[in-house]
């Protein structure tokens, strides 16, 4: 078998060339999450066990975030314009909510957005964070549909600002959305001002979610509340490390199982969880492929994760002390499919009508 290196490169040609037909991206990728399964399994119960506790402490020192300047050359200081290839007209780079059979992708960012709305308990009138905010999905979408809401957007992202900046003058609610631009390691915002922090997809880049957490809980107004949307595994954490999808697309990133947060609950508490049946992210996945192989020929087009969890989060007692879980309304069912050439996001075996996918 070729070294790493060479079989990325050989791939990276293939891919530009648009000589890797669907079935064998699909292929390749159930193939690689299968083999990253296998990894983070061996060993049984306890291996996994003292894998996750290592995944935990590695997740609570260090940086917020690395690998920085990758991130952004990989997916967020590329043209805005290349995204509208292939993602909807709100440029949400995260899940979506296909409602039914029939939805487009332009209804299910909306439904999508919606919920994550109703789900983070936003008020009118509420000043809110948007933690690495993209193009702006969620910013735009609150501005325009609470009225006398304040948005505070940030990304690390100089073309997402540009972006934000323009579409929010377009749509008339500049007055109300301020974007800025910042590496989330030196950001430093006034304490005690937001009602909401709401952060959708932006965690899988972070380093130290401990920190992370610490510095949000001090943004937050007391009352206030964090509304945080990951993708998920249904059980298994693991960090992307040796693949072409760790190389070239999500370097330093990790993917979270669905109970990983728990884990991270020294200054917020975990009040209330949910989760979205990966199925969504299927179809959202096929969605963009389908536009991207339309619109970029000689070109693969960013593919999305996998199945997404979230849940709100607020200020935990200042003591230090570890809150408890409070998950009202979890759910446990998890999936997730992938449509990435390479490799480990879980793509699934479905195992039977409505009962989820094993991931
Ligand atoms: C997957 S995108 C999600 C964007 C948006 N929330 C959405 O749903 O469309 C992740 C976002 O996090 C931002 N981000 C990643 N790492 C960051 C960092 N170190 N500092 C600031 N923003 C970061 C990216 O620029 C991007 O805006």
């Amino acid at each position: 078998m070729a070294r790493p290196r060479l079989r990325y490169a050989l791939l990276d040609r293939l891919l530009g060339a648009g000589l890797v037909p669907d079935f064998a991206l699909r292929a390749g990728s159930i193939y690689g999450v299968g083999k990253v399964l296998r990894r983070e399994r061996a060993g049984g119960v306890e291996a996994a066990q003292q894998r996750l506790t290592e995944l935990v402490a590695r997740k609570s020192r260090g940086p917020i975030a690395v690998a920085t300047d990758t991130a952004n050359e990989q997916h967020y200081a590329l043209p805005p314009e290349f995204f509208g290839l292939f993602l909807g007209p709100r440029r949400k780079y995260s899940g979506c909510l296909f409602a039914g059979p029939d939805s487009t992708l332009a209804q299910a960012e909306e439904a999508s957005l919606a919920q994550s709305c109703e789900r983070a308990g936003l008020e009118d009138g509420h000043d809110v964070l948007d933690l690495g905010c993209g193009w702006g999905s969620m910013t735009l979408f609150i501005a325009e549909n609470y009225p006398a809401c304040r948005v505070t957007a940030v990304s690390n992202s100089a073309p997402q600002r540009e972006w934000i900046e323009a579409e929010a003058e377009r749509r008339g609610v500049a007055d109300r959305v301020r974007v800025i631009t910042a590496d989330v390691n030196d950001l430093e915002l006034e304490p005690g001002s937001f009602d909401r922090v709401v952060s959708i997809e932006m965690f899988e880049h972070l380093n130290n979610w401990k920190e992370m957490l610490r510095r949000v809980s001090t943004w937050v107004r007391p009352g206030g509340r964090v509304f945080i949307h990951v993708f998920t595994h249904r059980t298994v954490a693991y960090l992307y490390e040796g693949t072409w999808a760790a190389e070239r697309f999500f370097t330093a990133g990790v993917m979270p199982s669905h109970d990983l947060l728990l884990h991270f609950q020294d200054d917020l508490e975990l009040r209330e969880r949910w989760i979205v049946d990966g199925s969504h992210y299927s179809r959202l996945a096929s969605r963009r492929s389908t536009s991207s192989a339309a619109s970029i020929p000689t070109s693969a087009a960013p593919a999305s994760h996998s199945p997404t969890g979230a849940c709100s989060c607020s200020p935990a007692r200042r003591s230090g002390a570890t809150g408890t879980a409070a998950s009202g309304s979890s759910a446990t069912t998890s999936s997730s499919p992938a449509a990435e050439p390479g490799l480990d996001s879980p793509p699934c075996r479905r195992e039977r009508r409505g009962a989820g996918r094993d991931c």
